[in-house]
């Protein structure tokens, strides 16, 4: 479809204000691939090198002008609340003994222009219901939404190519990137068709939760990255339980799909699977090889560690 024929197209519908002002973080997953170490404090909080996934997630957002966080939380998940408020008895503690760069590292967590707002979702139904408990405070506005444990290291940071998509297309966005074909199973894939004109997007004709590879209409998959439309509220309100026995995010974007134009965006940056042991791995390794503190010690210990093989 061509660029003007998919304007005309959104001329008859709503257009949005340009601005992404909002990102949900859905954070109440049980984290059940991390235990023993997700029994007590939420996988979220796990760290790749020294700062914990879920502030990853959350530069991701302040980065693409984002002001508005909501945690969509549940049971144990205290420590993500803290961890974004301010930790007075620290900052005086660490302003009285004069650790400057450690009080601009606590301080700078959290910019004083972004809000943060928890909500509790009572039940882990599933991650569409996660996104539906962010309605009340999402309103009518397109926002977007950042699964933590899908850790991508892109520049710009890929929420911000996104909103830039966003902007220019007005519609929702996928963030996509192809899988080898055995491991459809772990992710929403979509079924595409070219847009006239453009190499990293491409139009969505169809969308599936977690299919076998026999089924699965291509190997293109949904990494953690999404921009959706105020109406994939009343989509989600309506799917009922769908893979795994979950209200599944990917059947209400099914829904929407076929109201509104969306759209798959293959970004330019590297992910890490965080929700997978070896994927966490990976993202330590890498993201360590490029930490200024640790990085040459960190390379000439793993360059020991392959010649001692
Ligand atoms: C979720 C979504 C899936 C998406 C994946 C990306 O699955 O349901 O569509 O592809 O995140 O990581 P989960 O990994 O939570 O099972």
């Amino acid at each position: 479809m061509s660029r003007e024929s998919v304007e005309k197209q959104f001329s008859r519908s709503e257009r949005f204000s340009e601005k992404i002002t909002k990102a949900v973080f859905p954070v109440a997953g049980m984290g059940s691939r991390f235990l023993p170490a997700t029994k007590a404090s939420p996988k979220e909080m796990m760290p790749v090198v020294d700062k914990p996934l879920i502030q990853y997630a959350v530069e991701e957002a302040v980065a693409a002008g984002i002001t508005d966080m909501i945690f969509i939380t549940g049971r144990n998940k205290r420590a993500i609340e803290d961890h974004f408020d301010k930790a007075y008895e620290l900052e005086a503690e660490l302003a009285m003994r004069g650790k400057d760069e450690l009080l601009r590292i606590v301080k700078k967590i959290i910019p004083s222009h972004i809000n943060c707002i928890f909500i509790r979702q009572p039940e882990a139904l599933g991650l569409g219901h996660a996104v539906l408990c962010a309605k009340p405070v999402v309103n009518n506005e397109a926002f977007a939404v950042i699964l933590a444990d899908d850790l991508i290291d892109g520049e710009p940071a890929v929420m911000k190519q996104m909103v830039d998509v966003f902007s220019q297309h007005q519609c929702s966005v996928l963030g996509v990137q192809t899988v080898p074909r055995d491991q459809t199973k772990s992710y929403g894939i979509v079924a595409s068709s070219p847009l006239e004109g453009s190499n990293d997007l491409e139009r969505v004709t169809a969308i599936v939760e977690k299919p076998k590879p026999a089924d699965a209409p291509s190997n293109l998959a949904v990494v953690g990255r999404y921009i959706l439309t105020p109406r994939i509220f009343h989509h989600l309100a309506q799917v009922t339980k769908g893979a795994g026995g979950e209200i599944q995010l990917t059947d209400g974007i099914a829904a929407l799909m076929k109201e509104e134009q969306m759209l798959a965006y293959r970004f330019k940056g590297t992910r890490y699977d965080c929700g997978s042991k070896l994927g966490y791995l990976q993202a330590t390794v890498a993201l360590g090889l490029k930490h200024p503190e640790v990085r040459d010690e960190f390379a000439a210990y793993l360059s020991a560690l392959q010649h001692a093989k």
